[in-house]
């Protein structure tokens, strides 16, 4: 083992394509939270970054579907994202964004950095290229006809309804989804990275100097390297994403893969002047959490990346966990199969612990699991509330009522096996949290704690301190005997409440901060160093009544989600894909000055005719009077109003923008509406009709 100064844990960057979900959570961001939340602990100096992925197709068809930019797209969902990571508890150092400059400039330079090398091999092919609109397609960016199972909306990677892996050119009547357009090839410059030079360094680092990674992480590499690895195109032809550094590379990026895992280099700048030391040290411990599916980006195609760059470190351990189903199906965002972590935030304020715990205890480790609401409420009612949250009440409640609410003396004279027995499992659980940590094994680690909370019940239970109440209050010597045995169970029971709290704190970081106020203890004593001690709390010292740790779940509360999850899924193909229902307010665009606003010309207009424009959604051809002439504008609120209802308003346009073809007809100007949080659009106009073409200022 290595003697690591630093460590910096990174967990996998989500798409800013929508919100994050309970698999989401279980696969990465709850297993990297626990084990920094411990190294916090350890008082070890480390950096847990993360962000969001925001380049990439799954962006730009997100932001195609909802008709609006990509840079929308990933203001919201990164909003989004993150406020659900903080509600959650995930405590990174700092979630940033990879549309970023300071992003954009550090994989430009990185991109640069092997292209000057000469480590890039620049290639002509044949991609496929929408000639209506311009742009070469993405697989994802065609849709056809299945021909395994005759689902007309399959894409060109894969068929969503079947299953099938595709190649365009297996679908039936193939057609861009930007324009319908059948798709050509076309030839294209794109620079690729030769894995293949890189081969016998990765079998060497990962097979033969990796061999205590996961099974699962292992089997995934190896699998790979027996394969042969072949060169891959690292750019893209797209407007959106980091632009490709070099002079001839017009309309090109960088491949999402290739600028994403450099996020994390990014995000450490942002947080920290020291970034390099977090980065270019060899004595630091470079930890990758992620998801089964990022496996062979994070172990193979960085780690060569990092390699041919030379300057960084190569990460110690990708601990992935594999996916988690939800009452026995696979999640699909497309079918809403999913549990969204914004949605149980709202349905279970207060039990942020509670799905922790469960995806902890259940957590697809070594293989898929599944979520179902029946075992988390078994798990929050028969494990959290009846063993955890039991012990510790009953321990504060005894207390109060036997030993006048302080912590009572501990009697060395008449410790007997039970007592030390306790103090010894103690120890033993600290040792075993600690090792199952270290090895990324929080499922077990967690086991443990709640075991040391089962056999603190035990211990109570065999010590019978009521009972014994009853001989105290008989006096004499068996009186005074049985008080001594009463301090003792509850001194003992009280210290190793104290060290559960030490112990669940990495998993369950808001019960332990209540545990902390009833012992009206400070942080600090939440350090690792502090655990299997027996002397946390001082005798005489005086707690606070208990609070309710955990509260039962009731019945109906299942019964609503497993009949939202039913209700709420869409059949393949039949309906379109739902948005989510979540309110966000977008953030403020960088500031501009009055010369800037003074450039718009707004101007009332009546509507004086309206029709929908074929073949889209979305659009409604308007007609407007504005005065002193008569326009055609194009406008994306077909989906929120009926062309009926709205011939006769009057509404704010902006009159000076350069006019815009859409759906082949020629727009000119925009008219301007308010999105309230549910995305309900509302207009904008005079409270009294006035004359059109009146200025707004
Ligand atoms: O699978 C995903 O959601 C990717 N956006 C993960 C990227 S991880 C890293 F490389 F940034
Ligand atoms: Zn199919």
């Amino acid at each position: 083992m290595k003697d690591y100064k630093r460590i910096l844990v990174t967990a996998a960057l989500p798409y800013a394509n929508g919100p994050v979900h309970i698999g989401h959570l279980a696969g990465c961001y709850l297993p990297a939270d626990i084990y920094v939340r411990y190294q916090r602990a350890q008082q070890r100096d480390i950096q847990f970054v993360g962000g969001s992925d925001e380049h990439g197709v799954p962006i730009t068809i997100r932001a195609m579907k909802e008709g609006v930019t990509p840079q929308q797209i990933v203001d919201k969902y990164h909003t989004i994202i993150k406020q659900s990571f903080a509600d959650m508890g995930i405590s990174f150092d700092i979630y940033s964004r990879t549309s970023n400059p300071v992003h954009h400039q550090t994989s430009a330079d990185f991109f640069r950095n092997l292209y000057d090398k000469g480590l890039f091999e620049e290639k002509e092919t044949e991609q496929y290229f929408d000639e209506k609109a311009n742009v070469f397609l993405a697989d994802r960016y065609i849709t056809g006809t299945c021909p395994v199972c005759g689902n007309p909306n399959a894409y060109g990677d894969q068929c969503e309804k079947c299953g099938s892996s595709l190649s365009p050119e297996q679908l039936i009547n193939p057609h861009s989804t930007l324009s319908d357009a059948v798709p050509v090839k076309r030839k294209t410059k794109h620079w690729y990275f030769p894995l293949q030079n890189y081969e016998s360094w990765l079998k060497q680092w990962v097979l033969e100097e990796h061999k205590d990674w996961k099974n699962n992480v292992y089997g995934q590499c190896k699998s790979w390297l027996d394969n042969g690895l072949q060169s891959r195109a690292m750019t893209r032809d797209s407007n959106w994403g980091v632009k490709v550094p070099l002079p001839d590379a017009e309309g090109k990026v960088l491949y999402v893969w290739f600028d994403a895992p450099i996020g994390y280099i990014s995000a450490t700048k942002e947080l920290t002047d020291k970034w390099a030391d977090y980065w270019c040290r060899e004595d630091t411990k470079l930890v990758h959490f992620i998801g089964k599916d990022n496996i062979v980006f994070h172990c193979i195609i960085f780690p060569a990346m990092l390699k041919a760059h030379g300057d960084f470190v190569l990460p110690d351990n990708v601990p992935a966990n594999e996916f988690l189903n939800i009452e026995g199906e696979k999640v699909s965002t497309s079918r809403n199969w999913a549990v969204w972590v914004h949605e149980y935030v709202k349905d279970f304020p207060g039990c942020e612990d509670v799905l922790r715990y469960v995806l902890c205890a259940n957590a697809p480790e070594t293989k898929d699991n599944d979520f179902t609401w029946k075992d988390f409420q078994d798990r929050n009612n028969s494990e959290l509330v009846a063993i955890f949250g039991n012990f510790v009440n009953r321990a504060f409640v005894l207390m109060h009522k036997l030993c006048g609410g302080k912590v009572p003396p501990l009697h060395s004279e008449i410790i007997d096996e039970k007592d030390r027995q306790l103090m010894e499992d103690i120890a033993a659980a600290k040792a075993n949290v600690t090792r199952n940590i270290e090895e990324y094994r929080f499922r077990e680690a967690l086991f443990e704690v709640i075991d040391l909370a089962r056999k603190g019940n035990k211990y109570m239970q065999e010590k019978e301190p009521w009972i014994k109440a009853k001989q105290v209050s008989e006096g004499g010597t068996a009186g005074e005997l049985a008080q001594k045995e009463i301090d003792n169970c509850l001194h003992l029971s009280l210290q190793l409440t104290a060290n559960l709290a030490i112990l669940i704190n990495p998993f369950l970081p808001s019960t332990a901060k209540k545990m902390l106020h009833m012992m009206k203890v400070v942080d600090k004593m939440l350090d690792w160093e502090n655990a299997g001690s027996l002397k946390l709390l001082s005798v005489g010292y005086s707690l606070r009544a208990p609070e309710l740790l955990f509260r039962k779940i009731e019945d109906a509360e299942i019964t609503a989600q497993v009949d939202k999850l039913r209700s709420n899924t869409i059949k393949p193909g039949t309906a379109k894909e739902k948005k989510p229902e979540i309110a966000v307010v977008s953030p403020l665009k960088p500031e501009i000055v009055y010369d800037d606003f003074a450039k718009l010309d707004l101007r009332v207009a009546t509507i004086t005719a309206a029709a929908k424009v074929e073949k889209a959604d979305k659009l409604l051809k308007l007609e407007v009077d504005l005065g002193f002439e008569k326009r055609t504008i194009v406008s994306g609120i077909a989906m929120h109003f009926k062309p009926e209802d709205i011939v006769g308003k009057q509404v704010v346009v902006v009159a000076n923008l350069a006019p815009r073809k859409m759906r082949g007809i020629e727009s000119n100007g925009m008219i301007l509406m308010a999105e309230d949080s549910s995305g309900k659009l509302h207009f904008i106009n005079p409270e009294d009709m006035i004359e059109p073409g009146a200025g707004v200022s």
